[in-house]
């Protein structure tokens, strides 16, 4: 109470209200991480638009109006560098001097033509096939051998296996044998999924020796990466083979394989939920499945208009040879899938994006007030508080598979609040926003779009029970992106007929 009133005491002219907290230090966290969206709103109500709450003891400005997010993007003063850099810390526990937004721009260009971006060129596409058969044929073969096991598949944790699969060899490309190359993966996503499970308590600042699992995982992954030898593999991408390039000195080895590992967990962390949530959402909405499924054969038939396509190899397992020639401009035509994906993101999407003030500034917000802002605070905004905007989205908490999908001669977004057009980039913040927006959005989005495309295609996936009810969110990852479900789902997966 008396930090609370000192620092009441201590406010300037000019700046947002404080929020009083029980616990001063602590401040807003534990209400935050409990009903995050409900205790801002409720703050909302009582201090406007714009407040001021403490976060383990620091000042955070709080902008509540998706309106204001146009000046939070301009604000030059405001960055996120030096966020990232103390995130990354806590999460491979060392400070992270490597960590270098030269190596962002080729993730931003993820076109397909270029050999020098980050792609998902053929190999993607050959090791996301691959990767599906992989983790289904095994578990399908069993269900249909084994009369008393539990037939089905856990949806997430497929996900989290194909997407590891897909993302590892973007990233870090692949043995040259086939079956090895498997083997590694495997290794690696046996050892860095025990690293992930708690990984976002480092950042919530659990010390890691509380933690053990994570740190001996955290231990043998580094090892694992600090081994691997660069130039036996092929198609190692731009954004890796440019770290690995940089110094050979053994303490660089160890700095690189922080830096590796800080990669890989920023790409699959939320391409992994999000995948789930979109199968979920399909599987729940027929209608919306069948528009998708509808569209691509659409594009399937225009493709393949004078070409034999053989569907099937000779033992019975698809050859997805559709899925193998999709290209970037095919996935721009399929605009009812790019939708679904979108109201995904949307719905699931609680990204909260931190600026840094680098200089004592003022911000205007759109009602023409004035906030002061200190040298050293952070500004706030929460994805959630637009995604779920009733102005922006009619029924917000419903999946409306065709709510982003826009005719020809409309507008690109239909989107307003308080008579202002709100733009799709602006209504959808689960990446973030402005120019600090997440590098790697692009290559995420095709890869979701490839894998939903290539299981739902070629085989049947139904809930193993029927009335299965959406699961809850995982809040532990509140913030960072997509939220993962709180519990796993069943589902049923066979050959299409
Ligand atoms: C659905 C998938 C994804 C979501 C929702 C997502 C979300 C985010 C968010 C919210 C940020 C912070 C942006 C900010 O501070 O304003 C971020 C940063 C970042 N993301 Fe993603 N991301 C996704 C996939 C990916 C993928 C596939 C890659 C790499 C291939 C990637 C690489 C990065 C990197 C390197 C950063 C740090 C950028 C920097 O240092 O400025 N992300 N992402």
């Amino acid at each position: 109470l008396i930090l609370n009133i000192l620092s009441f005491s201590g406010r300037r002219k000019g700046e947002p209200p404080l929020v009083s907290h029980a616990l001063p230090f602590i401040g807003a966290a534990i209400d935050f991480g409990k009903d995050p969206l409900n205790y801002l709103k409720n703050l909302q109500s009582k201090h406007g638009d714009v407040f001021t709450i403490k976060l383990a003891g620091w000042d955070y400005h709080v902008f509540m109006n998706p309106l204001d997010v146009r000046s939070l993007e301009r604000a030059k003063f405001l960055g996120h560098q030096e966020i990232i850099g103390d995130f990354v810390t806590r999460m491979v526990g060392n400070p992270h001097k490597i960590h270098s937004h030269d190596f962002i721009p080729e993730l931003h260009t993820a076109d397909g033509k270029s050999k020098k971006t980050l792609s998902p060129g053929a190999e993607v596409q050959k090791k996301l096939t691959h990767s599906i058969e992989k983790n289904l044929r095994g578990s399908m073969q069993l269900n249909s051998l084994c009369e008393s096991c539990k037939p089905g598949i856990k949806l997430h944790d497929f996900c989290k296996r194909v997407i590891f699969d897909i993302t590892f060899n973007l990233l870090f490309g692949s043995l040259p044998d086939y079956d090895e190359s498997c083997k590694e993966t495997s290794r690696m996503y046996d050892v860095f999924k025990l690293y992930f499970k708690r990984s976002a308590l480092l950042v919530d600042r659990i010390p890691i020796h509380l933690l053990p699992e994570t740190k001996k995982a955290r231990t043998e992954f580094l090892k694992l990466m600090e081994g691997i030898e660069w130039s036996k593999r092929e198609n190692v991408s731009r954004l890796i083979q440019d770290i690995v390039d940089v110094n050979p000195k053994l303490e660089f080895l160890q700095q690189r394989a922080r830096h590796l590992l800080v990669v890989l967990w920023a790409a699959q962390a939320n391409t992994t939920p999000a995948f789930f949530w979109i199968l979920f959402y399909l599987l729940s909405n027929p209608d919306a499945k069948r528009a998708v499924m509808e569209e691509y054969e659409q594009l399937k038939r225009h493709k393949h208009r004078n070409k034999q396509v053989k569907e099937r190899g000779n033992d019975g397992w698809p050859t997805m040879q559709d899925i193998l020639g999709i290209k970037r401009k095919d996935l721009d035509r399929l605009v009812i899938l790019d939708g679904c994906l979108k109201e995904t993101m949307r719905l699931t999407g609680a990204s909260l994006s931190v600026r840094k003030a680098s200089r004592e500034e003022k911000i205007k917000t759109v009602d023409g007030r004035m906030f002061s802002i200190r040298k050293g605070d952070y500004t706030a905004y929460f994805a959630s508080v637009t995604h779920m905007d009733e102005e922006i989205f009619e029924n917000p908490q419903d999946f409306v598979h065709d709510r982003f999908l826009v005719s020809a001669d409309e507008p690109r977004s239909r989107f307003s609040k308080h008579g202002q057009r709100v733009a799709v980039s602006r209504a959808i913040m689960t990446f973030g926003f402005g120019a600090t927006r997440c590098p790697g959005r692009h290559i995420a989005m095709i890869e979701i779009k490839l894998a939903v495309l290539a299981l739902l295609r070629h085989f049947d996936v139904r809930f193993a029970n029927p009335n299965e009810k959406t699961p809850e969110f995982d809040l532990s990852h509140l913030g960072f992106g997509v939220m993962p479900p709180a519990t796993d789902i069943d589902v049923l997966v066979s050959l299409k007929q």
